[in-house]
């Protein structure tokens, strides 16, 4: 365990004062700025906070399901937000990754992109990005936003919901943010993300507590000693990592 990792035990209990902030990602409030193609349809406003919609299998093993599909304008409008930004801190949380330059990083589960640009910053213009999520619409969507942003460093590429789709050994970093608690048959998934790390890589894995107040409904969200366990199963050795994030844990995984 190295220093940047606190004992697996810290189980934080976060005050639920955050309704408010349910209630701004779930009114629908402008993103910052959509990469909308000129023939999709105009956004309905989302009806919930920023949590994936539905996954069909995915969500039935996680015993809840959303019946809902929601297009990628949509979920911009409930990820892209300054104010998910305020407890995402997507910059600092890029920064716990300790990314060299050059490295080969994966955003697994990258929704509309949300963290490629950190990410692309962080590896620099000898490294690679790869943005994998298993909805065509939104890995169009990110293929718009990284051209659009000129993120040259970053492929985007489509997976399937039991496969990463990385290369074998090929993966320095693997960030997978508000997405494992989506996964089904997720020690299964965990071997795979394994089997994508280079040598000295790390998969971070970044969810909500019970207790957070923005993210899924509590159901839904697993406690951090349960990933940490699936993690265990699928062959990592894990650790928190220390953070300062209001709502969330961070989890690193590396291989023994
Ligand atoms: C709540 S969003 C998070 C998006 C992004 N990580 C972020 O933090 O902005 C969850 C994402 O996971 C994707 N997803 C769900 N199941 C997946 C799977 N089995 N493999 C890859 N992506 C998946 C969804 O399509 C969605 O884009």
């Amino acid at each position: 365990m190295s220093a940047e990792i606190a004992p697996r035990v810290r189980f934080t209990a976060r005050v639920s004062s955050g309704f408010l902030v349910i209630v701004f990602l779930g009114v629908g409030l402008r993103p910052m700025k959509n990469h909308t193609s000129k023939s999709a349809p105009k956004a309905r406003p989302p009806q919930q906070e920023a949590h994936a919609p539905h996954h069909g299998d995915a969500h039935r093993e996680g015993g809840h399901e959303h019946p809902v599909h929601h297009s990628a304008e949509e979920w911009a409008e409930r990820l892209d937000t300054k104010e998910r930004d305020a407890w995402q801190k997507p910059a600092q949380l890029v920064g716990m990754l300790h990314i060299a330059p050059g490295q080969t990083v994966a955003d697994v589960g990258a929704g509309t992109g949300y963290f490629l640009k950190y990410l692309s910053r962080a590896v620099g213009a000898g490294g690679r990005v790869l943005a994998r999520d298993v909805e065509d619409d939104l890995v169009q969507y990110m293929r718009r936003r990284a051209e659009e942003e000129g993120l040259t460093n970053v492929a985007v590429g489509r997976c399937a919901l039991d496969d990463p789709a990385l290369p074998r050994g090929g993966v320095d970093r693997i960030l997978i943010v508000n997405t494992w608690h989506h996964l089904s048959s997720r020690v299964a998934y965990g071997r795979k993300l394994a089997e994508a790390l280079a040598a000295g890589g790390a998969l971070y894995v970044v969810d909500f507590d019970k207790t957070s107040s923005v993210g899924p409904p509590p159901e839904a969200k697993l406690e951090q000693r349960q990933v940490v366990e699936e993690l265990d199963r699928a062959g990592f050795e894990t650790g928190l990592v220390k953070e300062d994030l209001p709502e969330q844990y961070v989890i690193r995984a590396s291989l023994p």
